[in-house]
């Protein structure tokens, strides 16, 4: 479990975070949400390391990433697996290689036959078994994000993030890929936290949601709860999308329905 309290950031005195605690499980898929700008990502990278909070816990079952002595920080980092914002493959590196770079970075004494097997079943996993000698430049971005992740789980990480897995795809490729991060996390008994803007993710593998405005977390919930707050800011965020308005109408007419059955006659 990740244990995330009272996060707080700010950069040349404007204060991003504003006391952010919340936790997320494993084999739960975590989502955090909220408009641009709300420090979502500032969120995620102060989790991972990548920023420092200027004050708060992180805490990865029990140990913290920010005050533990350098080698527990590092054995946390190990098993970190991380999806950035728009792929971050490598465009001179093929696939194979890309995917192989954590585990030649980390050289943990893996053959190179063990690290190529590891590879193999890493994009086996998300589908991609004869891909591995193309270049980034040569597949599609549903593709790229494939890699990603299988790049991302490559050193069998315990916790995964994956910061808008889904920008720049289409919604049925998007799908497919919440559907193979929500696989994962189960299989492997992975913390995952997602960050995005996308309802259809919500609704669909919204285990635990939680929504930021302006720094702070005003709403946490699932995604069965979430089209039933009346916090005015979710509504906002939540409604902006002409698709959740047809998702509302479907959702209270299965309750209609629902109340209609379990009523007594
Ligand atoms: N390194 C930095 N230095 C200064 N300001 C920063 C830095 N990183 C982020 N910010 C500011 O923090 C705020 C939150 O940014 P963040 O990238 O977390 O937003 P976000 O919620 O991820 O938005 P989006 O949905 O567009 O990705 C923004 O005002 C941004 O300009
Ligand atoms: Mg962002």
């Amino acid at each position: 479990m990740i244990e995330i309290i009272d996060i707080k950031k700010s950069f040349n005195g404007k204060e991003v975070l504003k006391g952010i605690s919340a936790k997320f499980e494993p084999t739960i898929n975590s989502l955090i949400i909220g408009a641009s700008g709300t420090g979502k990502s500032v969120l995620l990278k102060c989790i991972v390391g990548l920023e420092k909070p200027d004050s708060g816990q992180i805490l990865y079952d029990g140990r913290d990433l920010v005050t533990s002595p350098k080698k527990v920080a590092k054995e946390i980092r190990r098993d970190i697996g991380m999806l950035f914002q728009g792929g971050a493959l490598f465009d001179s590196k093929t696939v194979e290689e890309n995917v192989r770079f954590p585990l030649d970075m980390l050289d943990e004494g893996m053959t190179k036959e063990e690290k190529q097997e590891r590879v193999n079943t890493c994009l086996a996993r998300v589908g991609l078994e004869n891909a591995n000698k193309k270049f980034p430049s040569e597949i599609s971005g549903g593709m790229k994000k494939r890699v990603g992740i299988a790049r991302a789980i490559v050193m069998n990480p315990k916790y995964l993030f994956c910061d808008e897995p889904n920008s720049g795809l289409d919604p049925n490729t998007s799908i497919l890929i919440d559907n193979l991060i929500a696989e994962i996390t189960d299989e492997y008994n992975i913390t995952t936290v997602v960050v995005t803007h996308d309802m259809n993710s919500v609704m669909g593998i919204g285990e635990y949601v939680m929504f930021m405005n302006q720094g702070h977390k005003v709403w946490e919930g699932d995604m069965d709860t979430i089209l039933e707050s009346d916090n005015e800011e979710l509504h906002e965020f939540v409604y902006s999308s002409q698709a959740m308005l047809a998702m509302q109408t479907l959702h209270s007419q299965t309750k209609t329905n629902r109340n209609k059955k379990t009523s007594p006659k």
